[in-house]
């Protein structure tokens, strides 16, 4: 199988540490990075090096820390410009301030401002400080300056500051840095950029009363991969989730639905500006007839619900362009269900599986089912890898319908 490698592989990110408390959480962004294959060249502020050594990123990284331009101008092969014009992404976390006016102004004095000077790469800040500070105009300012220039800027959080006040301030979490990352990295170079895609994940939850439901085991493990791995190619990603137990990937547009009806309703409405429609959701196929205002009551005599049929989203949406993409959960006959419903729900790929193998594992072997083509099996991969696979097969599909 060809192997579809992470955005993050081999990806460059170049991080600079300016000087505040919430630098020991950068670590972990380190951590997240180098578990994805990223390249990570750190460049530290003086100020950061008094609340973490170099020597912490240096370990993590196997990369020299910058901390002193003139130093470097002594180091041919990866001097402080290199380092600058090779990342794939500069990446400020905590953007002190002080850091956030200097590169707004455009001084490089340190090691950070000027790798932030020479870098065409995206740059990504992620502030940290006390609530009055970032609330000041001059912080303020300088934040639109940026953003003006394209930076994207994402946080910060509100929380328990270093002061102990409660405020606006706080760095968000290294995960989510993680993401938006990701999410920058697909806008420059993904095959989805300009695509808008709706994924639908999770199982659906069809009421009886106000507090029972019918559903079923599946996990939206699956729905969750393919959406992040959407937003790392760069789509305009539309997640219409019934799975609210899973963190969505950061820049995904999180629609939350609960039944059948209500996510045919919000695919429905997500699909009339997109380009492509999968349907990864476990939809219940039936839906009490009669809920229940109040809690229903037991009684001796056994209980009879009826139900009713639900709209089939994937057989029913239909709009020219829009290319649809389904799976098929069985636990028998499974080529025989799966050729037929790439035909009765119109679909331009049909991804198989074993319902009972996949429901809940980080795992799945699929088979991969195409109009007017042979069945293509899949060796059993990581959800993360086969929705990699998927949403490279969209990508071919949205190419050649545009040629
Ligand atoms: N699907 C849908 N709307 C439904 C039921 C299913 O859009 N009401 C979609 C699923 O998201 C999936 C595909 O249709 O992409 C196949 O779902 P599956 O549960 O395998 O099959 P069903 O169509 O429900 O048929 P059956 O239960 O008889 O296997």
């Amino acid at each position: 199988m060809q192997v579809i490698p992470s955005i993050l592989k081999d990806s460059r990110v170049l991080l600079g540490v300016s000087g505040g408390i919430a630098a020991y959480k950068t670590i972990e962004l380190v951590r997240l990075l180098r578990k994805a294959g990223s390249r990570v060249d750190v460049v530290m502020t003086r100020a950061a090096e008094a609340f973490v050594t170099p020597l912490t990123f240096e370990t993590l990284t196997r990369q020299p820390v910058r901390t002193d331009v003139i130093e470097q101008w002594t180091d041919a092969e990866s001097g402080h410009v290199t380092l600058a014009e090779q990342a794939d992404i500069m990446v400020v976390a905590p953007a002190t301030a002080n850091t956030i006016a200097k590169l707004a102004h455009g001084l490089s004095d340190d090691m950070l401002s000027v790798s932030a000077l020479a870098s065409p790469a995206p740059l990504l800040l992620a502030p940290a400080m006390d609530h009055h500070m970032f609330l000041h105009p001059a912080t303020q300012a300088n934040l639109a300056t940026l953003r003006d220039r394209g930076a994207h800027i994402i946080g910060p959080d509100d929380g328990e500051l270093a002061s102990g006040i409660i405020g606006h301030g706080r760095l968000v979490p290294p995960e989510t840095i993680f993401g938006a990352i990701r999410q920058i990295l697909g806008q420059h170079k993904g095959r989805l950029i300009g695509k808008h895609v709706v994924i639908s994940a999770g199982a659906t939850r069809e009421p009886l009363d106000p507090i029972r439901f019918i559903s079923n085991r599946s996990s939206g493990l699956m729905g969750y991969a393919i959406a992040q791995a959407l937003v790392d190619a760069g789509a305009d990603t539309t997640l219409v989730t019934s799975a609210q137990h899973l963190d969505p990937p950061v820049g995904a547009n999180v629609i939350d639905v609960a039944s059948a009806a209500d996510m045919y309703a919000a695919v429905s409405d997500a699909t009339s500006s997109a380009d492509a429609l999968i349907m990864a959701a476990a939809v219940g196929d039936y839906a009490a007839k009669d809920v229940g205002a109040e809690k229903m009551k037991k009684s001796d005599d056994d209980l009879t619900i009826e139900l009713a049929r639900t709209v089939d989203i994937l057989a029913t949406i239909d709009r020219p362009g829009l290319i649809k993409v389904g799976f098929a959960a069985e636990t028998t006959n499974l080529v025989e269900y799966a050729s037929k419903k790439l035909v009765s729900k119109g679909a331009s790929l049909l991804i198989a599986n074993d319902a009972r193998q996949a429901m809940g594992s980080d795992d799945n072997q699929a088979i991969f089912f195409k109009p007017d083509a042979e069945p293509e099996n899949l060796p059993m991969v990581t959800k993360h890898e086969l929705a990699r696979r998927i949403v490279d097969e969209l990508a071919n599909l949205i190419d050649r319908q545009s040629s």
